[in-house]
């Protein structure tokens, strides 16, 4: 089978859907590779190395045609699904919430859309959990962010000519992002706190020396939906939370936003009074900005300076780490093919009842799959 990996064509994502490691692994599942020509070279892979490593560096319309599978990060242009083969396999975070105007096209060309974001959080498709890999990737960096427009420094220092104290940083929202930013401001010496509206967070803010505030009460107990995720809460918990947050924002120095609903639009957790109420000098990174932001305040890709609070508002930051999050996404995007393949004979093999397969597959054979997108 063939397979071609596409340079993303949105100027912004500077990540790729494999890797020169990744591409002898697809080899030696039985796949001949494409790369087309400098789609690595944002994340920091060249030609070369993809030659090195067995593909054949091709040009985009190569990549679009006559293939069997093609990887991508991002959904395609209109022009380019147009001219990609017929019953082509299009595997890649395709955003199914946002492009409903291109699910046309997908199922004209009869395109087998799989999406990698919809992937079922279950232990079996850990491994394929790009969600995680990324938002990981994207909590680590959005500490490094903050600090890098601190102008302070985080850890607490003794020195001769006096000390100085530790930097407070508050992550609002506890999943995966959330966790790792937790345990990235702690590795920097930061004192945290966080909170969430599932409370099962509590135990893992504690694990990695957070302190844990929350609203606790009969609605947040049932919070979490049966797939982990959280729910949308009801007016009068946000009041709640809002006067919780508000008591404990202005004494922060840096506060890292993550919380989103699958689905909607993000909540909104820090208002424009509470922003006013921190320090000249704080840092708000909003890693929820795509999703609409969990402060109104906040600009998707720019730095917003509101009174002396910076508001980072970074799009994509998993691609401002592009060579690991590359990599891990690559290797996701590999199980997955390892999961859908017959080692038989080497060809894709979608079996239906398979909840993975079930859970991804946006279009087949014409027609839109999944209920929740009719
Ligand atoms: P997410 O990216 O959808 O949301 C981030 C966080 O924001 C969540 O913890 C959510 O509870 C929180 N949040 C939402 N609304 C909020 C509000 N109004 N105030 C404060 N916080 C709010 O979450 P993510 O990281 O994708 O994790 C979702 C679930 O999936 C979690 O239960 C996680 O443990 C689970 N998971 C399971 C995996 C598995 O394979 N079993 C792998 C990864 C995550």
């Amino acid at each position: 089978m063939k397979i071609s990996v596409l340079k993303e064509n949105n100027k912004s994502e500077t990540r790729i859907a494999t890797t020169p490691e990744t591409v002898k692994s697809l080899i030696r599942l039985g796949f001949e590779v494409y790369v087309e020509k400098d789609a690595g070279l944002l994340s920091g892979y060249s030609n070369k190395e993809f030659e090195n490593s067995g593909a054949k560096i091709s040009d985009r319309n190569e990549c679009l045609s006559s293939k069997d599978i093609c990887i991508v990060v991002k959904l395609p242009s209109s022009n380019d699904l147009s001219k990609m083969s017929k019953e082509m396999i299009l595997i890649g975070c395709l955003d199914p919430y946002n492009n409903k105007s291109s699910f046309d096209l997908l199922k004209d060309y009869q395109i087998t859309s799989m999406c990698m974001e919809l992937m079922p959080r279950i232990s079996r498709a850990q491994s394929m959990d790009v969600l995680s890999s990324q938002a990981n990737l994207a909590g680590y960096r959005s500490v490094i962010d903050a600090a890098e427009h601190f102008r302070k420094a985080i850890p607490m220092m003794m020195t001769a000519a006096g000390r100085v104290n530790p930097a407070k940083v508050m992550i609002l929202g506890v999943g995966v992002a959330g966790l790792q930013a937790i345990a990235t401001a702690k590795r920097l010496g930061a004192v945290v706190s966080a909170t969430d509206v599932r409370s099962a967070t509590k135990e893992q803010v504690e694990s990695l020396g957070g302190k844990f505030i929350m609203v606790d009460d009969k609605e947040s107990r049932g919070a979490e939906t049966n797939t982990g995720y959280a729910k949308e809460m009801s007016e009068e918990y946000k009041q709640k939370q809002a006067n919780l947050i508000a008591e404990t924002i202005a004494k922060q120095d840096i506060v890292i936003c993550t919380a989103l609903i699958p689905g909607k639009k993000a909540p909104v957790l820090i208002s424009q009074e509470m922003v006013e109420s921190m320090a000249s000098g704080s840092v708000v990174v909003d890693l929820a900005v795509e999703a609409g932001g969990n402060c109104p305040l906040s600009k998707e890709g720019e730095v917003v300076d509101y009174k002396g609070v910076k508001i980072v508002g970074y799009a994509n930051v998993p691609g401002r780490v592009a060579k690991d999050a590359s990599a891990l996404y690559a290797k996701n995007i590999f199980n997955f093919l390892s999961l859908i393949i017959n080692k038989d004979d080497k060809k894709i093999n979608l079996n239906w009842e398979d909840d993975i397969v079930n859970a991804v597959t946006l279009t087949h054979e014409g027609k839109l799959r999944l209920e929740q997108f009719k």
